[in-house]
């Protein structure tokens, strides 16, 4: 019996730095500011956060390295669960990325244990948020969170 294939697709928009909207021009720039504060001796590379909650409070974040390499953590997560304790009923609205290599940007894709715990914030307040990727030259912009995890993890216990 021949098998079909069922694929799934994700959309995203590309929007070049000469598109860039002053709002996305400002998180980008904070994110950028706390990426360069960021501590991450061990891999020089430096990622910092932009993540707006739905009150339009903003929270940046940095990677936080350690000499153990396990116990450090992802500046997308850094800021995330920093919103979830201090904020708990203002939900993610977006999340601005960037990266730092050298001193230069780079381009960035959100790991897979950030794209877990992204899929549990959105379930946990039943709301979804904008995951934008910028580099030097562009913005790739997910308009929910969901899609960069496909079959993710959602046990019923
Ligand atoms: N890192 C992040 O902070 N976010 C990402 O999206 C990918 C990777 C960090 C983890 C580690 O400190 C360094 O970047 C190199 O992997």
């Amino acid at each position: 019996m021949e098998r079909k294939y069922k694929s799934l697709s994700i959309p995203f928009l590309e929007i070049p730095r000469s598109e860039f909207s002053s709002s996305l021009l400002s998180l980008e720039k904070q994110a950028i500011e706390i990426a360069k504060v960021g501590y991450a001796p061990y891999s020089n590379f430096k990622v910092g956060v932009a993540l707006e909650l739905t009150s339009g409070k903003i929270i940046l974040g940095s990677n936080q390295e350690n000499i153990a390499f396990p116990s450090g953590l992802c500046a997308e997560r850094t800021a995330l669960f920093y919103a979830g304790a201090n904020f708990p009923n203002d939900p993610p609205k977006s999340i601005v990325i960037v990266a730092l290599s050298k001193g230069l940007q780079v381009p960035i894709t959100p790991c897979g244990a950030c794209r877990q715990v992204f899929s549990e914030i959105s379930s946990r307040y039943n709301q979804t948020f904008q995951v934008i990727m910028i580099d030097d030259k562009k913005a790739i912009i997910v308009e929910d969170n969901r899609y960069l995890l496909p079959f993710s993890f959602e046990a019923s216990f």
